[in-house]
C-alpha cells in the first residue's frame, strides 16, 4: 500500500486564466481529476490533495482527503502541508496535478525499484523549462535544478524532471521540513529533496519514460497538446474495442466515454461527458452527445444534439437537426428532422413530425410532455407542456396542442383553411 499526495494548489498564473490552473479541462475532465484517477490502480492507496480554496469543490466528489494551501510558498511548502495525513505506508507518491498523461504502467514501473527516492525523468529539448536532473552512477541522480537556477553548463543537460517521485515515508518526513528558499523565486522546492537525500546517504534512482506521459501544463499551449496525446490515446483504445472511426482525428472523446463494439462513428462527433453507447448505434457526421445513454442500434444524426439525462431506446433514430434534452424515449421512437424534444416522456413506436416543439418552457418552470404508445405527432406541431398524449394517438401537422389528447384520437388544433376563388392579385 502507497500513499498519493498530489499537488494542485498552484495558481498558474502562466495560464493566464482565472480558473485555477488543474481546474483547466482535457476531455471534458479536470486535470486534476484525471490524476486523481491514476490512484484507482493502487488498491487501499491513501490519497491527499493539496489544493485551494476555488479547487476543492470539484474534488469533493473524491474518495480523498484535501488540505487547503493557503500560502502558495511552492512544491516543497505544499507537500509540507499534506505530510500530517500520510498513513503509516511505507511508500509515497509524488504526482502534480498538471500533469495528468502518465500511465498507471509507468507509476507500477516505479513502485518496482526499491531504492529510497525513485524519480520519474524524461529526455527533452534544451529550450525546455523542466528542472534538469544531475546524474551520477548511470540511473542515479543527486541534485535536481530548476530552469531558473541553471549554471551554464548545466543548460546543456537534457535530462529533465516529470516531477513525480516515489519516496519512503520516512524519509520524506524527515526531510521535507529541511527544505529551504533561497533560489531566484524565494520558494521551497520539492526538488530540493534530492540534495538533501544525497548528502544524508540515500540513494535516488532514475527511471524514465517516455515525453508524451509528462507534459507539464503550465500554458494554454501545453494544455492543447495534452488534449491532443489524451484524444489519440482514447481514439485508439476505442478502436482496439471494436468501435469503427470513419475519421478518428475528428472525433472528440471525453475521458469516461464507454462505447460498447460495432459502433460506427462518422466524422466530426463530439462527446461530451458521461455518455454510454451500446452496441450496434451509429452516429452520424457532426453530432454533440453529452450525458446520455444511447441502446443498442439507435441512429443519431447528421448534425444532431443529445444533451444531459437524455435516454434513446433501442433502435430509435434522431435525425438532422433534432435536438433532445432530459428526455426518456422508448423503443422504435423516430424524430427525423427539426424537432425539439424537451423534458419528455415518449413511450415505444411514436412518430415526431419533422418541425415539432415540445413548448417545455413556460418563462417560469420546466414542464413535461408523457408521449404514449404508437402517437404519431404530425409535422410543425406545437406541444404545450404540462402535456400528455395518449396512446394510439394522431395529432395533424401544424397543430398546437395545450390540452390532454384522448387514447385512438385524432387531434386538430388549427386555423381551417379558407379558399376564395377567382382571386385578382
Ligand atoms: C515543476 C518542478 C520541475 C519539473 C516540472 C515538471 C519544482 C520546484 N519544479 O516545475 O522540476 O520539471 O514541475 O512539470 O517542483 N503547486 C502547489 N503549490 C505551490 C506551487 C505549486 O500545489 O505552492 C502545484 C501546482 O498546482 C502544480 C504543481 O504543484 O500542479 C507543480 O507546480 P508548477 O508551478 O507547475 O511547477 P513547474 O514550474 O512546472
Ligand atoms: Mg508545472
Amino acid at each position: 500500500m502507497v500513499n498519493f499526495i498530489i499537488l494542485g494548489a498552484g495558481k498558474g498564473t502562466r495560464m493566464k486564466s482565472i480558473l485555477p490552473k488543474v481546474l483547466h479541462k482535457i476531455a471534458s475532465f479536470s486535470l486534476i481529476e484525471i490524476v486523481i484517477s491514476l490512484t484507482k490502480g493502487f488498491n487501499g492507496s491513501n490519497t491527499v490533495v493539496v489544493t485551494s480554496e476555488e479547487n476543492n469543490e470539484i474534488i469533493k466528489n473524491y474518495d480523498v482527503s484535501t488540505v487547503i494551501q493557503k500560502q502558495r510558498l511552492g512544491t516543497g511548502h505544499a507537500v509540507k502541508e499534506a505530510l500530517n495525513l500520510l498513513q503509516n505506508n511505507k511508500r509515497t507518491f509524488i504526482l502534480y496535478g498538471d500533469t495528468p498523461l502518465i500511465k498507471s504502467e509507468t507509476l507500477k514501473k516505479m513502485e518496482q525499484e526499491e531504492a529510497d527516492l525513485v524519480v520519474l525523468g524524461f529526455e527533452g529539448e534544451l529550450e525546455e523549462k523542466y528542472g534538469r536532473l544531475i546524474a551520477y552512477d548511470t540511473n542515479y541522480v543527486k541534485k535536481i535544478v530548476e530552469f531558473k537556477d541553471l549554471a551554464k553548463k548545466e543548460k546543456k543537460i537534457t535530462l529533465f524532471n516529470s516531477g513525480v517521485f516515489l519516496i519512503k515515508t520516512d524519509i520524506l518526513l524527515s526531510l521535507i521540513p529541511k527544505i529551504q528558499n533561497n533560489n531566484k523565486s524565494k520558494e521551497y522546492y520539492l526538488t530540493d529533496i534530492i540534495e538533501l537525500a544525497f548528502n544524508n546517504g540515500y540513494k535516488s534512482k532514475f527511471i524514465l519514460c517516455d515525453k508524451t506521459e509528462v507534459i507539464g501544463v503550465n500554458t494554454k499551449q501545453d494544455l492543447s497538446n495534452c488534449e491532443l496525446i489524451l484524444q489519440n490515446r482514447l481514439r485508439n483504445f476505442h478502436m482496439n474495442n471494436g468501435v469503427t472511426l470513419l475519421n478518428p482525428a475528428s472525433t472528440f472523446f471525453s475521458f469516461d466515454t464507454k462505447i460498447e463494439s460495432d459502433v460506427t462513428i462518422e466524422p466530426n462527433v463530439f462527446f461530451g461527458e458521461n455518455v454510454v453507447i451500446d452496441k450496434f448505434c451509429h452516429i452520424k457526421a457532426f453530432s454533440y452527445l453529452e450525458g446520455c445513454f444511447l441502446k443498442e442500434g439507435v441512429c443519431v444524426g447528421p448534425f444532431a444534439r443529445v444533451r444531459p439525462h437524455s435516454t434513446l431506446g433501442k433502435f430509435s433514430k434522431i435525425g438532422n437537426f433534432v435536438e433532445v434534452k432530459n428526455s426518456q424515449l422508448a423503443n422504435d421512437v423516430k424524430a427525423g428532422h427539426l424537432s425539439y424534444i424537451g423534458d419528455a416522456e415518449i413511450a415505444e413506436n411514436c412518430n415526431i413530425g419533422a418541425g415539432t416543439v415540445f413548448c417545455n418552457y413556460d418563462g417560469k418552470a420546466k414542464n413535461k410532455t408523457i408521449v404514449k404508445n404508437n402517437a404519431f405527432i404530425g409535422s410543425n406541431s406545437s406541444l404545450i407542456a404540462p402535456l400528455i398524449i395518449e396512446e394510439n394517438t394522431t395529432i395533424g401537422a401544424g397543430s398546437v396542442i395545450n390540452s390532454t389528447v384522448k387514447k385512438n384520437s385524432l387531434a386538430l388544433a388549427r386555423s381551417k383553411q379558407v379558399n376564395i376563388n377567382n382571386y385578382n392579385k
